[in-house]
């Protein structure tokens, strides 16, 4: 038997990157997947389905959850991926994509959890909240993104809470630079990449299946004793202070 036979989930940003990753990782553990997405998926299947949804629109969440109750008759789990980078110094930022990207990133999950929360109460099951390194530390030119995952971290303690009594485990992932349609750009020129590339001590991006099976293990009776835990699939980037590695200071005593 597989691990989500029976299982019902509904994925935010499943036509893309990660959430396709994390739709097909489900579809082949025996889940029912529905996809919310504003773009179509590559395919869909007898066990993935896709209604196209903004999921920042509170109107269309509630029909997405309808939806997948009429489709499938339950939600067991509920992976909230769905998300929009950007880039720009405060005095730079416009107000109308600094709302956008709190709409996605952020009011999302609230709109998600919302709806989905009554209907997942019946058996309980898993909420995991995409969110990212980002929103443990700062980065340069990133502060919406920044202030929009750091809320995301910590409104997944507050569902945690909430949530516990009514079986429903609630985790949040951060994922560090992962190789997606989000990243393409900012390690486009070889010289970015090199920049990029270099402080992470695995040395590489980290792909789309390798989110998808931490994501799964979260949602997982695997995971049985995992609430309002924040998960980093980083490549090691966050172990790291930030102090040089200067190897002949090892040799040195105090
Ligand atoms: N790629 C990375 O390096 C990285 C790192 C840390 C965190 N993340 C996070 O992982 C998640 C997935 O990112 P990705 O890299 O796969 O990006 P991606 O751009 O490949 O995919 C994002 C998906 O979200 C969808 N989406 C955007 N706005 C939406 C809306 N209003 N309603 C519904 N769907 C919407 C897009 O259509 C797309 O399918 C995001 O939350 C992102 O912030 C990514």
């Amino acid at each position: 038997m597989a691990r989500f036979d029976g299982r019902v989930v509904i994925v935010t940003g499943g036509a893309n990157g990660i959430g396709a990753a994390v739709a097909a990782r489900f579809a082949s553990e025996g889940a029912k997947v529905m996809i919310a997405d504003i773009q179509t998926p590559a395919a869909t299947s007898d066990s993935i389905a896709f209604v196209k949804t903004d999921a920042s629109s509170a109107q269309e969440v509630a029909a997405l959850v309808e939806a997948t109750v009429h489709k499938w008759g339950r939600i067991d789990m509920l992976v909230n991926n769905a998300g929009l980078g950007a880039l720009a110094e405060t005095p730079d930022m416009d107000e109308e994509l600094w709302d956008k990207v709190f709409a996605i990133n952020t009011k999302a999950i609230y709109l998600f959890c919302k709806y989905a929360i009554p209907v997942m109460r019946a058996q309980g099951g898993a909420i995991i909240n995409v969110a990212s390194i980002s929103g443990l530390s700062g980065d340069y030119g990133m502060g919406v993104y920044n202030a929009s995952k750091g809320a995301v971290i910590n409104y997944t303690r507050s569902l945690a809470l909430d949530c516990a009594r009514d079986g429903i485990r609630v985790n949040a992932l951060c994922p560090g630079l992962i190789e997606t349609a989000m990243t393409q750009l900012t390690v486009a020129r070889p010289e970015d990449r090199e920049a990029w590339l270099g402080p992470i001590p695995l040395g590489r991006m980290g792909q789309p299946s390798e989110m998808a099976s931490v994501i799964a293990f979260l949602a997982s009776d695997d995971a049985s004793y995992m609430t309002g835990a924040i998960i980093t699939a980083d490549g090691g980037i966050t172990a790291h202070t930030g102090q040089p590695n200067v190897p002949h200071r090892r040799s040195l005593r105090n």
